[in-house]
């Protein structure tokens, strides 16, 4: 594990030699949190990220041997779409995360049946509110701009998004050029923060560059996961590997 140039929440850089080992290793990495929550406190709670980087994870974690019944998860961040969508990061989760001894799980969905995507993030918000208490654990993915979640650069609703003294957890994203292209729900940064640890999943050259720069960086409006990986409040650890 490599240090990085000291971030303080960021409490390492993990570089796995292959895509298979990444998996196997974040796999792990999550059910080990997992289980340790379930076995201190009787549950677990995690917020899971959308997009492609952690499908093969998620179907890995899957058949790792955890008590399933104890553990709900929810995501960080969903395109307003059903979950029979292709887009829809709840049916990524149906299709990976959710199949075998992992069924057992409980799933707290970010997107419901409503008029506007804005009343869909006020009941999601409801939602989470409810929980009363920190996830566990979040996992993120980044993008080449540099978003997290669905917090996009430069967007009007960066404002209320990386707001550290909001109360919400879930907040409507519309449509940006260039992204996002469809409207989304997000976690909030206080939302993502109220985390006993984060997890960043990234592969490829290209990302880590990006991350890189990032860490470069100070600019939260300009790469929303810097607001991630400068806080102090939540340790970070990031996997990477080199494509698949
Ligand atoms: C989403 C994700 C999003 C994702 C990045 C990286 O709903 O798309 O939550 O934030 O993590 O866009 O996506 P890839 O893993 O597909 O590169």
């Amino acid at each position: 594990m490599n240090r990085l140039t000291l971030i303080p929440a960021v409490e390492g850089l993990h570089r796995h030699a292959s895509q298979a080992a990444f998996v196997a290793a974040a796999a792990e990495d999550i059910a080990r949190r997992l289980g340790d929550a379930i076995d201190q406190r009787g549950s677990a709670l995690m917020a899971l990220a959308g997009g492609k980087t952690p499908e093969p994870v998620y179907r890995r974690l899957a058949t790792l041997a955890l008590p399933w019944a104890e553990a709900t998860a929810t995501l960080t961040d969903e395109r307003f779409v059903p979950p029979a969508s292709e887009l829809s990061n709840a049916g990524l989760l149906a299709r990976s995360l959710f199949t075998g001894a992992a069924r057992a799980s409980a799933f707290l969905p970010l997107w419901s049946e409503a008029a506007t995507v804005e009343a869909a993030a006020d009941a999601a918000d409801q939602r989470l509110a409810a929980l009363g208490e920190p996830f566990d654990l979040v996992v993120l993915g980044m993008g080449d701009d540099g978003h997290t979640a669905s917090l996009f650069p430069h967007t009007p609703e960066l404002v209320a998004g990386l707001d550290p003294t909001s109360s919400r957890k879930v907040i409507a994203i519309a449509p940006h050029a260039p992204a996002p292209k469809e409207p989304r729900l997000s976690l909030t940064l206080p939302a993502i923060l109220d985390a006993r640890a984060i997890l960043i999943l990234i592969t490829g050259d290209a990302k880590l560059q990006v991350l890189q720069t990032a860490l470069a960086g100070e600019d939260a409006h300009a790469m929303p996961i810097r607001a991630v990986l400068r806080q102090t409040r939540t340790p970070v650890v990031i996997h990477w590997s080199p494509e698949a």
